[in-house]
């Protein structure tokens, strides 16, 4: 069969960062032991994640079992209901209207608290400050929780990652969280604008038929969509900045800036594999596809496609990086890109405003985590101006 590469145990394989390296390259689709179908070039993971028997529901996805049906693992109709009760909350105008009031201060008291130290794990002690202030604040939760939920969420992201990491703990997390939501939600906090009071708002205004259990599940999964992918991400702009590959002066300019920005999304993507189902017979590079198989996208390998990106692992300001696609593409593309990137970009900003040098002082060059991967083990130092 044309394109088919290799057999190998995906449980193994896929445990493993950068997993699609030990992938022959002279071909995009992997059939895999189990049933499951690895994707790796960059055009087929595009055609993957945009083609329209390749779907997000699974009865038996961990995700899907752990946090009740939800926006990551519906489609269809009720994919579209999930996502219009998001819209709101992540509209350009609102994303400006944080970028103004409700990060400046995030961002300096981050900044703040690193200025002249050494820190031995930034994504453990520091990364998750901005994302769970912010996350926080736009679900309208009282800020007295946010290490609370910062504590119970963590470790959820091991849910989403393949192979999954399903204990008895991340249920209990999960039934703590969804419980703290609803508590929140009664208690009505916020401005009237936050994503559980903008929820009910839409359901009224569009009727749209969601139940309260769907509606709380779905609060979650934003919620650490929202906080886990920024905070590993976080950290992997924090080590490019460490890793003296250019002069920290170049990133005053705006410009500069959001090319480093971009140029770091497409090397270190927070969500490197996603999961799929095809939900037909199909082909997809010259490979057939059983239905009911697992078709897993590699968007770290789309990233580093050397068909598309000259010298990939390379990291080049001035590279074009049409064809990076760290937020996904197709229907479950994320909805809070623009509000990541503002975040990334306010960040930046302030660390080189108020830092002479950064810089990585202790490199094991190890990265985590399938979903909200990053690189670990390193230490980095911020020298005060
Ligand atoms: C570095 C930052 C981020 C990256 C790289 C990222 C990436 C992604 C990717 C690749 C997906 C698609 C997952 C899939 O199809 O299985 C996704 C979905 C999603 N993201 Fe993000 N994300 C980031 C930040 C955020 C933020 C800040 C928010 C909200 C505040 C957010 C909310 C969501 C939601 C709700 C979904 C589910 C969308 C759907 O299933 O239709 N993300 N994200």
């Amino acid at each position: 069969m044309p394109g088919v590469a290799t057999a190998a145990d995906p449980v193994g394989l896929l445990a493993r960062p950068y997993w699609y390296r030990t992938l022959p390259a002279d071909a995009d689709v992997h059939r895999l032991d189990g049933g499951v179908f690895a994707v790796t070039g960059n055009r087929t993971v595009q055609e993957a994640l945009a083609h329209p028997d390749i779907v997000a529901e699974h009865p038996l996805k961990a995700s899907a079992r752990a946090f009740g049906p939800n926006v990551l693992d519906a489609d269809g109709a009720e994919h579209r209901a999930f996502r219009a009760l998001l819209a709101p909350i992540l509209s350009a105008g609102r994303v400006d209207a944080y970028k103004r009031t409700l990060m400046p201060g995030l961002v300096e008291a981050l900044v703040d608290s690193v200025l002249d130290s050494e820190c031995d794990d930034f994504h453990a002690t520091h990364a998750h400050k901005v994302p769970y202030g912010i996350v926080c604040t736009i679900l309208g939760i009282d800020p007295a929780l946010e290490d609370r939920f910062h504590t119970l969420t963590r470790p959820l992201a091991r849910l989403l990652d393949y192979p999954t990491e399903e204990t008895e703990q991340t249920h209990t997390n999960v039934d703590e969280l969804l419980r703290l939501i609803e508590e929140q939600r009664t208690a009505g906090r916020g401005d009237g604008r936050s994503l559980l009071e903008t929820i009910e708002q839409t359901r009224d205004r569009r009727g749209i038929s969601l139940t309260d259990a769907e509606v709380r599940s779905t609060a979650l999964l934003f919620f650490l969509a929202g906080t886990e992918t920024s905070s590993a991400f976080i950290t992997s702009l924090v080590y490019c900045m460490g890793r003296g590959l250019f002069g920290l002066d170049e990133l005053h300019d705006p410009a500069v800036r959001d090319d480093f920005v971009e140029e770091a999304l497409r090397l270190y993507p927070p969500v490197q594999t996603i999961v799929r189902f095809a939900s037909e017979d199909l082909a997809l590079g010259g490979v057939r596809i059983p239905r009911h198989s697992a078709v897993l996208a590699s968007i770290a390998g789309a990233n580093r496609d050397p068909r598309v990106f000259a010298h990939p692992d390379r990291f080049d300001l001035s590279r074009s990086r049409k064809g990076s696609i760290p937020f996904a593409v197709g229907a479950h593309a994320c909805p809070g890109a623009l509000l990541a990137k503002t975040e990334f970009s306010l960040l930046v900003a302030d660390l080189v405003e108020r830092c002479a040098d950064i810089a990585v002082t202790r490199d094991r060059r190890r990265a985590a985590s399938q979903s909200f991967s990053h690189p670990s083990a390193f230490a980095v130092r911020f020298t005060a101006k």
